[in-house]
């Protein structure tokens, strides 16, 4: 059965959502499922939006027949190529076989590459500020080049200020019914998966996407977008600058918030202890916006989200092999992947023979740009004794200055 929802008078969101899916892109989990977004604009010409992940293809079929009513498929507009959105472009094409493809040029060498049978005279392609009408709507086409693929593109619709934004203010999560960010408690239910989404998925691209919404602000004028359509994730026709301003934030590796993640690792529990009185030393000296982690045991997916919104790091590790211990080793790798910048850090070692985890850390960080490592540290043999305490007091007292500033 059809199941779409009304954007605006003529807009329509012809998606569906997955909750099937364990792991987004085969590595980040899924507990609340993802939606893959299309839309269908009916005008002289009637336009989709780009496609769906072949996992909906049915239901996505079923939504743009059901809009549709007959009326045959003129254009599709492909903003984005990565599998999740264009697996189902042939089903299109066998359906509709006289459509109209309207994409970039790269996205057309990515299109053959993933095999789709597409002709030129099928395809016309656009480029920067290029602009098509389809009757009473004029759309304009925006490069988003490596946000996160080459030949990402945003399409902006001049006449009523919707903005095609491909993967750009998209989130992890089902939609399930509702559409619009402002049918949600968006701040408290869905902010920690959108965050999730763009640190994990666009994170590493942050001048890029700066570059993209300096573009937006400079061709379109942001006062003029009256709604983001993602294609994961809800709807924006409310408060736009409330999203605008999460992503200048990520974008410019700026924190959210002042307060402190403590990420621990430990195999017998004794730095888990120390990483506790540090938490406790903190809460002493009036920094109460901590979190505290077990490396092992949180997907690395979360911390990067959560680094991105906290202003302060303690990674408190034992020594392994001489080495970091791998989970711990893993975080750092993805911190510098994904380009993390701009944190104030703090670090805790552990060794029963021969402590090194503290300084392999700072020398991994020392590979990040803009990160500020405290001086002081805490290293511990097996476990904290009453000869660390003063040097985890100083510790306490360092982190808790910078955070109060
Ligand atoms: C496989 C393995 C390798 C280890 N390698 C080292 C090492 O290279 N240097 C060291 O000082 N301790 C090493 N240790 C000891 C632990 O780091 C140590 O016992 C730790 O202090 C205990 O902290 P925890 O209770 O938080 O796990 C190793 C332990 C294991 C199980
Ligand atoms: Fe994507
Ligand atoms: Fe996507």
């Amino acid at each position: 059965m059809y199941n779409f929802r009304k954007v605006t008078d003529d807009l329509f969101w012809v998606g569906a959502n997955d909750h099937r899916l364990a792991l987004f892109e085969n590595i980040h989990p899924l507990y609340h499922g993802v939606s893959y977004n299309a839309y269908v604009l009916l005008d002289e010409k009637t336009v989709l939006f780009d496609t769906a992940d072949w996992a909906v293809g049915r239901q996505f079929i079923e939504n743009i027949q059901a809009v549709l009513a007959g009326r045959p498929l003129d254009y599709l507009v492909i903003n984005h190529v990565e599998p999740d959105h264009a697996a189902s472009i042939e089903e299109i094409l066998l359906r509709w076989p006289k459509v109209k493809i309207v994409t970039s040029p790269k996205a057309v060498i990515l299109l053959h590459q993933f095999g789709f049978p597409i002709s030129a005279d099928q395809v016309e392609e656009v480029r920067e500020g290029d602009t098509k009408c389809f009757g009473k709507h004029t759309i304009a086409f925006v490069a988003a080049p490596m946000v996160h693929w080459p030949e990402a593109m945003v399409s902006f619709d001049t006449t009523n200020g919707v903005l095609f934004s491909a993967d750009a203010f998209g989130s992890f999560r089902a939609l399930d019914g509702k559409l619009f960010a402002d049918e949600f408690d968006f701040d408290g239910e869905w902010l920690d998966d959108a965050r999730r989404y763009y640190t994990n998925i666009v994170g590493k691209y942050g001048p890029q996407v700066q570059a993209l919404l300096n573009k937006a602000a400079g061709i379109v004028g942001l006062d003029n977008i009256k709604y983001i359509c993602p294609l994961h994730g809800p709807v924006w026709r409310k408060d736009l600058s409330y999203i605008i301003d999460k992503y200048v934030h990520w974008a410019t590796y700026e924190p959210e918030e002042k307060g402190v993640m403590i990420v621990y690792a430990s195999m017998y529990g004794n730095t888990e202890t120390a990483a506790e009185v540090l938490a406790s030393k903190l809460a002493d000296r009036g920094v109460t916006n901590t979190r505290l982690y077990d490396v092992s045991s949180t997907h690395v997916s979360y911390l990067i989200s959560d680094l991105f919104k906290y202003s302060h790091l303690v990674l408190a590790s034992v020594t392994y092999n001489l080495g970091i211990f791998p989970p711990m080793h893993n975080f750092l790798a993805d911190m510098k992947a994904l380009n993390l910048q701009n944190r104030t850090v703090a670090l805790v070692e552990n060794g029963s023979w021969a402590p090194r985890s503290g300084a392999l850390m700072r020398a991994e960080l020392e590979k990040l740009k803009h990160m500020d490592i405290l001086d002081d540290g805490v290293t511990m043999a097996s476990s904290l004794q009453e000869q660390n305490l003063s040097d985890m007091d100083a510790l306490a007292d360092a982190i808790a200055a910078s955070v109060l500033k």
